[in-house]
């Protein structure tokens, strides 16, 4: 009976659907990139359609409640100020911030933001499938998961390839990512 505040934590919460669809589509402008760009726009463009699946699984669990039931699944704080309608906030109860996302206008520092955030939201949707049992919700929730792997990768091979014109003379280091400091001309070098 809590998965409609468990819910709620990726549709508003610090590293939900929302949070990262604003981050990849505001960082997009200032990239100097255009492949970066279009990986930016792509991955939050997708993000755009999770927070819509989102929204349905919310608004699926949530709008046949009866009284009874909202009070027992701790959802009757939420009812008290939006009724069954959908706001993003995160499962506590704080609304959805600009501030639970960065958009820095660095290539490295934002890909590595990107990086982070997807694995923020990997965690977050595994935390869900410990607390949630529902196949109905588990299904989608482990395909959004999926998706959040996949774009870590994406970022990951986009810092590693897209800027290959960074790269050392001796090439990819073994051991898979570029160190910060094999970037440090990244603006004075174009690709
Ligand atoms: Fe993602």
């Amino acid at each position: 009976m809590l998965e409609q505040i468990y819910m709620l934590v990726q549709y508003g919460g610090p590293d939900g659907e929302l949070a990262a669809s604003m981050r990849y589509l505001a960082q997009r402008y200032t990239m100097p990139y255009n492949t970066v760009a279009g990986v930016l726009t792509d991955i939050g463009t997708e993000e755009l359609a999770h927070f819509e699946m989102i929204c349905a699984i919310v608004y699926q669990l949530t709008r046949n409640l009866t009284p009874e039931e909202i009070k027992e699944s701790g959802f009757d704080k939420y009812y008290v100020d939006h009724t069954l309608a959908l706001w993003p906030q995160a499962a506590g109860g704080i609304p959805f911030n600009a501030c639970e996302f960065q958009s820095k206008g660095d290539v490295i520092t934002d890909l590595m933001e990107d990086m982070a955030a997807e694995q923020k939201a990997r965690t977050t949707y595994d935390n869900i499938l410990r607390l949630v049992k529902d196949p109905e919700v588990c299904d989608p929730i482990k395909f959004l998961r999926a998706r959040e792997i996949v774009h870590f990768q994406r970022f990951g091979d986009t810092k590693l390839t897209r800027l290959s014109g960074f790269l050392p003379p001796e090439g990819i280091p073994s051991g898979g990512f570029l160190g910060i400091e094999q970037f440090g001309n990244v603006r004075e070098i174009d690709v």
